[in-house]
């Protein structure tokens, strides 16, 4: 009898076991996957050597996903996509386990005290769209394949650091970035004709750092769609070029305290959304145009200069 039923016994049992042993990995893979995200967070806490400022990341025992609940965090689905730590006091690298949380898509590390070479421990993040790593104590070249950011990069601050040397040119192929900062650093190059390949680009912020002596770029006649263009401090020379009558998006313009020489061209004015234009502090000569098509200008500052004539008086209607 026994002889009969045991060979039963066991296969039915194996299938039982797999199936339960199937149904429990599907649950506790999930249950993992929420707690590592947590574990991921409080291990980046330890590593930056427990910043005051978030003392309240500690695991809440009545929920594995209490962290989406920290004011610094945002989750989707249970997921951390935002990563908010602006101004906590942080110092130390960023490192490379950052990218376990797999779902983040919006880094904000500014004005904090982190140092080091261009983290490029976030190539590994690949859903990044935003990174904020501004005001910090970063050094150094930015690397020549800093394409390797997630293709999806939107937005990109690394201003007020330390960076030095030559923009790569592979920062013109991230091509969905809409805003990109580098102002405020050590960069020496020449300004990157490569940016002009960013044909989604709205803002450019690339003021104070000390550029080999350089015309604009012809190749920024392509940045249609480039509302912002803030380059004080750059070492721009020679004449502010006819085609920025073509980048008719733009509003605001800043290009003082530079070497730009010969007149205003007439063009400038005729673009239709400009609100803001400083050209102070160059080397500006000949009549200041007086058609002017830019029905919305706020502001003008064309001081320190060599200008003849005055400001049409039918601004600012
Ligand atoms: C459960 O967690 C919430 C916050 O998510 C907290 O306010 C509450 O006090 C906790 N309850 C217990 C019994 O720990
Ligand atoms: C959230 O998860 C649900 C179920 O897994 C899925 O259908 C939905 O698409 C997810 N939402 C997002 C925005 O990922
Ligand atoms: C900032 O962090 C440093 C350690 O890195 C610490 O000595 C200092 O007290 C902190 N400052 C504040 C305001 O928390
Ligand atoms: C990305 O992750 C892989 C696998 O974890 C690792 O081998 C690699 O070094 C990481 N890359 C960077 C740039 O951190
Ligand atoms: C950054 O550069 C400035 C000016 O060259 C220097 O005074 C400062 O010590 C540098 N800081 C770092 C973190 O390299
Ligand atoms: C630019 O900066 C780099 C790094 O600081 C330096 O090695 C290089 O000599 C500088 N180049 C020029 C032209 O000043
Ligand atoms: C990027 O820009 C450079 C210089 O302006 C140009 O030679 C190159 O063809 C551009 N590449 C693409 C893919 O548009
Ligand atoms: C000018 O501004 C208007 C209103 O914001 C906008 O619809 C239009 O697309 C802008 N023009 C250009 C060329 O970007
Ligand atoms: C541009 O320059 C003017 C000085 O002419 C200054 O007042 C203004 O704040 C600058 N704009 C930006 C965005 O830096
Ligand atoms: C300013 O312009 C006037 C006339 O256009 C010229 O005579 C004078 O030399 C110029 N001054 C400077 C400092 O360029």
């Amino acid at each position: 009898m026994s002889r009969l039923s045991t060979p039963k016994f066991p296969y039915f049992h194996s299938k039982f076991l797999l199936l339960a042993l199937f149904l429990l990995s599907l649950v506790s893979c999930e249950h993992q996957d929420d707690e590592s995200e947590q574990a991921v967070l409080l291990k980046l806490k330890r590593y930056w050597l427990n910043p005051v400022a978030i003392k309240h990341w500690v695991p809440l025992v009545n929920s594995s996903f209490s962290h989406c609940s920290w004011p610094e965090i945002f989750c989707l689905n249970n997921s951390v996509i935002e990563l908010s730590l602006r101004d906590k006091n942080i110092s130390g690298i960023i490192p490379s386990f950052i990218c376990d949380l797999h779902n983040l898509e919006y880094i904000d590390l500014g004005w904090n005290y982190l140092q080091g070479e261009f983290p490029t421990s976030v190539y590994n993040c690949s859903k990044l769209e935003y990174l904020d790593l501004s005001q910090n104590l970063f050094v150094g070249a930015l690397p020549e394949d800093i394409h390797s950011l997630a293709d999806q990069l939107h937005y990109l601050d690394l201003g007020a650091n330390n960076f030095s040397g030559q923009f790569p040119a592979a920062i013109g192929r991230l091509q969905e970035l809409r805003s990109l900062y580098l102002y405020q650093n050590l960069f020496n190059g020449s300004v990157p004709l490569q940016i002009g390949n960013l044909s989604e680009l709205e803002n450019l912020g690339l003021a104070y750092n000390e550029l080999l002596p350089s015309k604009l770029p012809f190749s920024f006649k392509q940045l249609k769609k480039l509302k912002f263009l803030w380059m004080i401090r750059t070492n721009l020379i020679g004449e502010i070029p006819d085609f920025i009558g073509d980048m008719t998006a733009l509003e605001h313009i800043n290009l003082s305290q530079n070497e730009l020489t010969g007149k205003i061209p007439d063009d400038l004015f005729l673009l239709m959304n400009l609100t803001h234009i400083y050209l102070y502090s160059n080397k500006l000569s000949g009549e200041i145009p007086q058609v002017i098509k830019s029905l919305n200008l706020l502001e003008i500052d064309f001081s320190e200069n060599n200008l003849t004539g005055t400001i049409p008086s039918d601004i600012g209607n």
